[in-house]
This record gives structure tokens, C-alpha cells and sequence, in this order.
């Protein structure tokens, strides 16, 4: 039931925080341990690789899952998108262990891959929103999302729900030697206050977004892989032309797209790289694009359009927390997409042609 909500789609988001706190509530004890089969984590831990398989959404945050298990745990993590990866001419380690990530469980070109992965006897755990899913059942082993339903048809909650859950792995295959549980908690909190600022985000979609025909996300690191999520939602539901990319590869090719008015979107959580992605923005605006920033506090500059409300992290692992901070430009895209696609007078929980479950290849 979406109660007071006009659409599932922003009961949803707005529902995050909440989902990152029944996370934290589930899978951490009162220690800030993880509390996780230990035969889970003992097979990803004794992996030569571990393949994340998805699509969508889904493969978007599997993007960011990689850079945790990498960054964090030093772990060899390849990300493969499902419909190709079934196809492919993949030469596996000797211990390779398939997560599977999708939020209905039921997508049937992930199905196809668990398919090969049983059939060569390989291990495998899902994550998913739907725990008697065909993708749990017929995996090794299954942890749930716990993000409640979700109904909108473009994914917000399970995409925080799957980093948030990635974040909780990454830490237990660490033997707890960092916390993920208090950034996380003080990012549910940030996100508490995003989205009691959602108008700025009605006003900022009216004036660069609903009657563009094209538009650009920009970004480095993780914000290249939110940049590809937050181009995804944009298109799916307002049918704008929109495109996610690495910031440097602009200059590569796509520069040439840029016109008068033509809305960038560059996202700057990444301190590492932030100020090239200002550049490379300052390159669009020299063409005549209309850009907007969304940054974390630290990496702002007075005038950017969006500064996320900071987070106390003084006692964190910055490299923790540098994993983390890109939920916090999470829901600003995703409020974004939904007042374009409600300006532009759509239907925003079910756009034309799409199925929340895509059940075919
Ligand atoms: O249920 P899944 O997570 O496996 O679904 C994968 C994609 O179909 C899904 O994420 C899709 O891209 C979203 N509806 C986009 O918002």
C-alpha cells in the first residue's frame, strides 16, 4: 500500500534509511560483529575469485561490491553482466564462488548462469529481496536483502540494500578488522535529512531535466559506477536520453554530444579524484552544457548545487568510509529521475515496455 505516497517509487526511496537500519539490526551483534554463517564466509574467503553476477540495478551495485571486496579485503572479485556472462567462453580458477545479486531472484538470465554454475559444481550464494526465490533456493546458500517489497518498477531500496549487505560480507571476510556499522548507521542518518530536503530536488529536476532531450552523469571510481545507476534510472522512467560515464573518457568521444543547455551531472564522493572530475566538468561547460555538482561536504566547493549533509567519521576507516559515502549521492539521483519523470506527467512506478521481474532472456 503506498499510504500518503503518490508513487511506490518515493515511498521507496524514502524508505532507505530504515532498510540500512534493519540491515545493520540483522546481520551485526551488539559488538559490531557479523553475524553470518561462518560456512558462507569461509567459502568466499577460500575462493581464488569470486564472480558477482547481475544485471541491471543489480550489476550496478555489484560494481561496488567488487571495489569492496578488492579495496577492503584484498579479495580477486570479477563482475560479470548475467545475459553475457551464460554465453561466454569463461575459463574458471579452481575454486571460483558465484554471488548472485538481484532483487526478485527470478531474472532469468542470472538464472541461466546459476544453470552453468551448478551444472560444473561450483559453489554459489544469492542475495536477494525474495528469500524462497528460484535464485535462493537453487544456490548454495542464500542471505537475505531486507529491503521489504518493492513495487516501482526502477529499483532504489534493493540497490542500498545490496551495498549495504556487500559492505556487511566485505567486513566478515576482513575477520571484523574494520566497522562498517557505524558509517553505515550515520549514513541512514544523512539520508534521513536528504530526504527531508526533497524539493531542492523537485526544483533542480524542473530546471535542468524535464524538458532535456540528453543528459550526461559524470564521475571517477565509485561515482563512475553510481554515475551508470543514476543514467539507468533517469532514462528508464523519463525517457530522457541519458548516459553514465568515467569522467576521463568524456575527451574520449561523448564531448562531442555536449551542446548549448545540454544537462552534466557530475558526482564528486571520491577524494581521490574529485577535483579531475571538476575539470572535466569545467570541459562540458565550456561547450555549453547546464552542469550541476552533487558532493560529499569534503570534496564541495561553495556553489555547487548539491552538498550531502556530512557524516561523523572521525573514529572510521576512511577507506571504509570512502566505499561507503556513495549512498549518500544515492538518493539524490534517485529523487532526481523521479520528479523528472513526475514533470514530464508519467506513469513514474510503471514506465513503457518494462517488467519489475524480467522472468525471459
Ligand atoms: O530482480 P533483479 O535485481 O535481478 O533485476 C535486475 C534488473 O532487471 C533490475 O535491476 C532493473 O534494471 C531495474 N528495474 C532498474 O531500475
Amino acid at each position: 500500500d503506498k499510504g500518503i505516497y503518490p508513487y511506490y517509487m518515493l515511498k521507496e526511496i524514502e524508505e532507505q534509511p530504515n532498510v540500512i537500519r534493519t540491515i545493520l539490526g540483522h546481520y551485526m551483534d551488539e559488538q559490531g560483529h557479523v553475524n553470518i554463517d561462518s560456512e558462507i564466509i569461509d567459502t568466499l574467503k577460500n575462493a581464488d575469485r569470486i564472480y558477482i553476477v547481475a544485471a541491471g540495478t543489480s550489476y550496478h551495485a555489484s560494481l561496488l561490491g567488487k571495489r569492496m571486496f578488492e579495496r577492503l579485503v584484498g579479495k580477486a572479485t570479477q563482475v560479470e553482466i548475467s545475459s553475457e556472462f551464460a554465453y561466454d567462453n569463461f575459463i574458471p580458477e579452481a575454486n571460483p564462488v558465484f554471488v548472485f545479486l538481484s532483487q526478485s531472484g527470478e531474472t532469468a538470465d542470472s538464472r541461466e548462469v546459476l544453470q552453468v554454475a551448478n551444472d560444473r559444481g561450483f559453489k554459489s550464494l544469492t542475495l536477494t529481496n525474495v528469500p524462497n526465490s528460484t535464485l535462493a533456493r537453487e544456490a548454495t546458500f542464500s542471505l537475505p536483502l531486507l529491503a521489504g517489497p518493492e513495487i516501482a518498477v526502477a529499483s532504489t531500496k534493493a540497490y542500498t540494500a545490496q551495498v549495504s549487505v556487500l559492505s556487511i560480507i566485505a567486513q566478515a571476510m576482513a575477520d571484523n578488522k574494520f566497522s562498517v556499522s557505524h558509517p553505515l548507521a550515520n549514513i541512514a542518518i544523512a539520508m534521513d535529512a536528504i530526504v527531508q530536503d526533497k524539493e531542492k530536488y523537485e526544483k533542480l529536476a524542473n530546471d535542468y531535466l524535464v524538458d532535456a532531450h540528453d543528459a550526461f552523469y559524470i564521475g571517477r571510481l565509485n561515482d563512475a559506477e553510481l554515475a551508470l545507476e543514476a543514467a539507468l534510472k533517469l532514462k528508464e522512467i523519463s525517457y530522457v536520453h541519458t548516459e553514465g560515464f568515467a569522467a576521463g573518457e568524456l575527451k574520449h568521444g561523448t564531448l562531442a554530444l555536449i551542446e548549448e543547455n545540454t544537462p552534466v551531472m557530475a558526482l564528486l564522493t571520491q577524494s581521490a579524484t574529485a577535483n579531475l572530475t571538476r575539470s572535466n566538468l569545467a570541459e562540458t561547460q565550456a561547450r555549453g552544457a547546464h552542469t550541476m555538482v552533487i558532493a560529499t561536504k569534503e570534496n564541495a566547493k561553495e556553489g555547487d548545487e548539491v552538498i550531502l549533509p556530512s557524516v561523523d567519521s572521525a573514529e572510521d576507516d576512511p577507506a571504509v568510509v570512502q566505499q561507503l559515502a556513495i549512498l549518500l549521492a544515492t538518493v539524490p539521483v534517485q529523487l532526481l529521475s523521479y520528479y523528472t519523470s513526475l514533470g514530464r506527467g508519467l506513469d513514474v512506478d510503471r514506465p513503457r515496455n518494462l517488467a519489475k521481474s524480467v522472468t525471459v532472456q
